[in-house]
């Protein structure tokens, strides 16, 4: 049986739906002879469906894991935390692209075994691994997080995902975020992956800061589920829905249509409460501009996590 149907199927098996754990384990490893080949010393040998605390074992790919990290876009500035690590091959990986990596991973033999692989692979003093319960360890300081979970799993750490700062990229083999629909996709063979990166919170009521006759409005309200925002300006007689609007990270996109019907396009960083870039009217040069949320912003619709909901 494919991995990711392993691990669907492990899904099913958690809701009551198919036989016991144990019929999801035991599969021939090719992927493993290379631990168990001299040298790697160590009497213990994982085995791939292997029982671990929420989700058994099996290691993602060498060509998902590659991708995973393209999709990413790992650098060396970057500090890639991988969320039940198995043997360690993401986080590894992720060392040997120049990146610190922490790999959390509950089973003490396997936090062992990464320890070892990582040294042979010279990249122990970037990547370490710490025996963790995934949902009480604390990975707040990740740029990168990479999943090889289950849908539920995933939908647990959803809200936990929604702390991290804008713009950190999450990326998962195989499973969803249930109604967080993706940035990206890729699929290789009947591997997919699927990357998410956390959106600045814009929700709110913010006003413009720009001077009579500039085309900005004076205000703008907006509502946001996830990156999806819906949102209009007013400019006091004037209240129109904004055109396209994106938050990807920080990074605030829209359009507008002034009171004179000229078209009017805005890019912003989000700075907590502020916005801070620049507006073009029709083929104008780009000017400044500035707003400021004039109240607490909500929480991102969905963000929450919601026992037994999406
Ligand atoms: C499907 S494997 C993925 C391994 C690795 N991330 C990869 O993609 O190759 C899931 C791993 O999560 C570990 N695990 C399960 N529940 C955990 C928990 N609550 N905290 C930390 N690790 C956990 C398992 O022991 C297993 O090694």
């Amino acid at each position: 049986m494919r991995p990711h149907l392993l691990l669907r199927r492990q899904a099913l098996l958690r809701l009551g739906r198919l036989g016991s754990l144990a019929a999801a384990t035991a599969l021939p490893v090719p992927a493993l002879a290379q631990l168990r080949e001299p040298g790697h010393g160590g009497s213990w040998e994982p085995t791939r469906g292997q029982a671990g605390k929420d989700v058994i074992w099996i290691p993602t790919p060498d060509a998902l894991v590659q991708r995973m990290l393209q999709m990413a876009e790992v650098q060396a500035d970057d500090h890639v935390y991988d969320l039940g690590s198995g043997d360690g091959k993401i986080a590894i990986a992720a060392g040997r692209a120049g990146a610190l990596a922490t790999g959390l991973e509950f089973d003490p033999r396997m936090v062992e075994l990464s320890r070892r692989l990582a040294r042979e692979a010279g990249v122990h003093e970037r990547v370490r691994f710490e025996k963790a319960d995934i949902f009480e360890a604390d990975f707040s300081k990740a740029t990168v997080v990479t999943l090889y979970l289950l849908p539920e799993l995933n939908l647990r750490l959803r809200p936990r995902l929604f702390e991290l700062p804008p713009g950190t990229r999450v990326v998962s083999h195989s499973f969803g975020m249930g109604e967080w629909q993706p940035d990206e996709r890729s699929r290789i063979g009947s591997g997919e992956l699927f990357l998410w990166r956390i959106p600045a919170n814009v929700s709110g009521h913010w006003r413009f800061n720009a001077a009579a006759g500039s085309g900005l409005p004076q205000s703008m309200q907006v509502r946001q589920t996830f990156q999806k925002l819906q949102a209009e300006a007013s400019d006091g007689s004037l209240t129109a829905a904004l055109i396209e609007p994106r938050i990807d990270g920080r990074t605030l996109q829209f359009g507008l249509r002034d009171s004179a019907g000229r078209a009017v396009k805005l890019r912003a960083e989000v700075q907590g409460n502020r916005l801070r870039g620049s507006y073009q009217r029709g083929t104008a040069p780009p000017q400044p501009f500035e707003a400021e949320r004039t109240g607490p912003p909500d929480t991102i619709v969905g963000s929450a996590y919601v026992e037994g909901g999406t």
